[in-house]
């Protein structure tokens, strides 16, 4: 309810500062209520205007009704009143009405955007080959990017000359050279020194899924990089044979590029496999044809086939050398594969050229939201 002065009976001091009290408690609950221009106005009249305005009844009713004797003293503090509600009401319409300087918040400004990212299509693939072994009962494993020879190279069974070893291939630290060959650091070559790293730590059975980044010297062009991405695989148990190696793998083929699709695995050679394999899929772009309409199928160079990883059974070699840990070649058995992500990538989204991923482009990468 608005605000009426009331009469005054006593016009002690004591009597005056309730009045007072009470009348600038309105106020504050009036200037509060004020919403819009219009009660703005009304606001500023109803305390302001000569004729009628609070001010005005409270001179009428305070001051000019108040007895001689007690004049002077409600003089002064009518006039102390008046100043301090003119001020109150005009700082009350001056922080209502947004000005410049005003430091408030405008919540009717379009919030600042934060643009969502977008799962990198590398990761996103890697994410997909895990997601297909995890069914199976795979865990993941992580190494280090910068490696030792040992783990790298010796321990997976690579003879000292063996040609990836060589400059050509590896990325080798600078100032190695006094260290002895197998704690010399370099850039991994592949994710397989996880499975050595791996089986120091757990002891059989094991199945794990290795991604990561790995390098090796060679030039940037649409199909290289001096670093890319693996997955490794390697399961170790009791009565591993090759048929367990060709089913998990002929599976996850399926499940990661369509039922559809065949695989076939043609003899080849690793040092820490033995037998060793390149596995195959039947080309999922033109159906194993070798041909789309009346073009060439470029992914799989008209051949109807895409080498997909390499894989094999772990070299006795290897075991060896986490044979203390409960790795008995003689007792156990195991199948180890390892694939290049960038390239699956590259085939899943018809990619033809490999730098696209490693460029950044915002334009490119917006692509996969
Ligand atoms: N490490 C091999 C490479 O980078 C790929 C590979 C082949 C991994 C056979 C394996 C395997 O685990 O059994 O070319």
């Amino acid at each position: 309810m608005a605000y009426t002065v009331p009469k005054l009976k006593d016009f002690s001091p004591a009597a005056l500062d309730k009045a007072v009290a009470s009348l600038l408690a309105a106020l504050e609950k009036e200037s509060a209520a004020v919403r819009n221009d219009d009660e703005r106005k009304d606001f500023r009249n109803r305390w302001l205007a000569r004729k009628d305005g609070v001010l005005t009844k409270v001179n009428d009713l305070w001051l000019k009704a108040a007895p001689k004797e007690s004049k002077r003293e409600v003089g002064q503090r009518v006039n102390q009143l008046k100043a301090e509600v003119e001020q109150k009401v005009e700082s009350a319409l001056k922080g209502r009405m947004p000005q410049a300087s005003d430091s408030a918040i405008d919540i009717s400004l379009p919030g600042v955007h934060r643009p969502i990212g977008a799962e990198h299509p590398i990761i996103r693939t890697m994410n997909e080959i895990i997601f297909v072994f995890r069914n199976l009962g795979y865990s993941v494993a992580e190494g280090p990017v910068i490696e030792t020879d040992y783990y790298n190279f010796e321990a997976l069974n690579f003879p000292p000359n063996h040609p990836a070893r060589d400059t050509q291939d590896t990325l080798f630290l600078a100032n190695q050279e006094l260290k002895p060959t197998r704690e010399r650091l370099l850039l991994r070559t592949h994710t397989s020194p996880v499975q050595i790293r791996t089986m120091e730590k757990l002891k059989p059975p094991l199945r794990i899924l290795v991604p990561g980044k790995v390098h090796r010297n060679d030039p940037p062009d649409a199909s290289h990089s001096p670093m890319f991405h693996q997955v490794e695989g390697l399961a170790v148990d009791m009565n591993i044979t090759f048929g367990d190696l060709k089913g998990t793998l002929d599976h996850a083929m399926k499940a990661l590029f369509g039922s559809d699709v065949k695989t076939s695995f043609r003899p080849s050679f690793f040092p820490f496999t033995e037998p060793s394999a390149e596995m195959f899929v039947s080309c999922f772009i033109c159906g194993g044809s070798g041909r789309r309409g009346t073009d060439p199928c470029r992914p799989c160079k008209q051949t109807g086939w895409i080498e997909i990883l390499g894989c094999g059974m772990v070299d006795p070699n290897v075991f060896e050398f986490v044979k203390d840990n409960g790795y008995d070649p003689e007792k156990i058995s195991g199948f180890a594969f390892g694939m290049g992500v960038d390239r699956i990538a590259m085939l899943k989204y018809g990619l033809d050229d490999l730098q696209l991923f490693f460029q950044g482009d915002v334009r490119f990468l917006e692509q996969f939201k």
